[in-house]
């Protein structure tokens, strides 16, 4: 019987198809025990998509992401690609996906497991309890902005250029997206950028500041210079709710704040359009951590942050909160048997395997239902 959850698989590249295979053994596992099924696709993107037919990702692709109710993404990229034309690189893939379904809001929450407070490289006291949300811009600013280029100026000089643009309706909509998500957490939303030395960073601010004043003034609103977030996230990060950042600056702070987290394997994102006429938001969800060319192929990436993406699909995308409780509890509970891929392990301790992290999630997952 179709299931009208129709779910768009790119498992990518390195790394990427391992831990999605992990994801598939659990969606198997709501079927069978759940009675929760979806209806999937399977399609390539990245170096995998250049491989078989020569583009990142093709048109084909991008009309199939544009109607799945939710894309969930592996990763992109590796060293096989490294030297292609920059026009034709994975990533362009990732981000051709992001910008035709004008996902704009990328929701990226670190959370600290309980388990995990001494995976992290800040001291325990820092961590302990820390649940904060990135909501970084995803369509525009200097990712996308135009002017770009290389050019050559003769005589053996060149000038590479990127251009840092946004415009109102642009920082509007993600800042409403912010505030909203603060109404369900702590009421809180700092917002960063440069504004002491870039113009768009001025327009950021007033605009955000804005938004806040014409109908969100029950949620608590600050400014603060990027590099000055930067700090403040390893100085005291639970001094945040939800930060709101541009395109470039949510890049770098998220990588940060996952390292809060213990590893860069546990942050899940998940990326959203706005509502159309049929109800329905464009969404993708995708691990913030990338291929790990390094580790691939070895059975050992940790497919957390991937199955957490997973979740996140469940709540936004499907409205299945109490199944999104439960694979994030049955995270929480693994972790604390102590089970954990190498880049969590503790000192000491032998590191398991992807597949094994797997079992032992569907073990839990059975245990959990029973
Ligand atoms: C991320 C990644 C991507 C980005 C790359 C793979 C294009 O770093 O999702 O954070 O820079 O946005
Ligand atoms: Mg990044």
């Amino acid at each position: 019987m179709a299931s009208n959850k129709n779910m768009l698989v790119l498992p990518g590249d390195g790394i990427g198809p391992e831990v999605m295979g992990v994801v598939m053994n659990v969606v198997d596992w709501m079927d069978k025990r759940r009675a929760v099924s979806f209806d999937i696709q399977e399609d390539l993107v990245g170096g995998a998509a250049i491989d078989a037919n020569g583009a990142p990702v093709t048109d084909a692709t991008v009309e199939k992401a544009m109607n799945a109710d939710a894309v969930l993404l592996g990763a992109v990229g590796g060293p096989k690609w490294d030297n292609l034309d920059f026009s034709k690189k994975p990533e362009r893939g990732l981000l051709r996906l992001r910008k035709d379904m004008d996902l704009y809001a990328n929701l990226r929450p670190a959370i600290c497991f309980k388990a995990l407070v001494s995976a992290s490289t800040l001291k325990p006291e820092i961590v302990e309890g820390l649940n904060i949300m990135i909501v970084r811009e995803l369509t525009g600013g200097v990712y996308f902005g135009e002017p770009r280029g290389i050019e050559d100026l003769g005589g053996g000089i060149r000038r590479g250029i990127n251009t840092q643009v946004y415009t109102t309706p642009e920082i509007q909509r993600v800042a409403r997206v912010a505030f909203e998500l603060a109404r369900k957490r702590n009421g809180k939303v700092c917002s960063a950028e440069k504004a002491n030395v870039m113009e768009s960073g001025v327009l950021w601010r007033e605009e955000v500041q804005k938004q806040h004043d014409d109908g969100f003034e029950d949620v608590e609103l600050t400014h603060m210079y990027a590099d000055n977030c930067a700090m403040q996230l390893v100085r005291n990060p639970k001094q945040f709710d939800v930060i709101v950042t541009d395109n470039l600056f949510g890049d770098m702070l998220s990588d940060e704040a996952a390292m809060l987290t213990g590893s860069l394997g546990m942050l899940p994102s998940a990326s959203l359009g706005d509502v159309d006429e049929t109800g329905r938001r464009k969404a993708m969800f995708e691990p913030v951590h990338g291929s790990a060319p390094d580790i691939a192929g070895q059975n050992m990436a940790n497919p957390l942050a991937t199955l957490l993406s997973f979740a996140m699909a469940l709540r936004y995308s499907f409205d299945l909160g109490d199944d999104a409780d439960l694979i994030e509890q049955a995270v929480e509970n693994v972790l604390a048997t102590g089970k954990r891929t190498a880049d969590i392990a503790e000192a000491g301790t032998a590191p398991i395997s992807t597949t094994a992290m797997s079992e032992a999630l569907i073990t839990e997952l059975d245990k959990m239902a029973a």
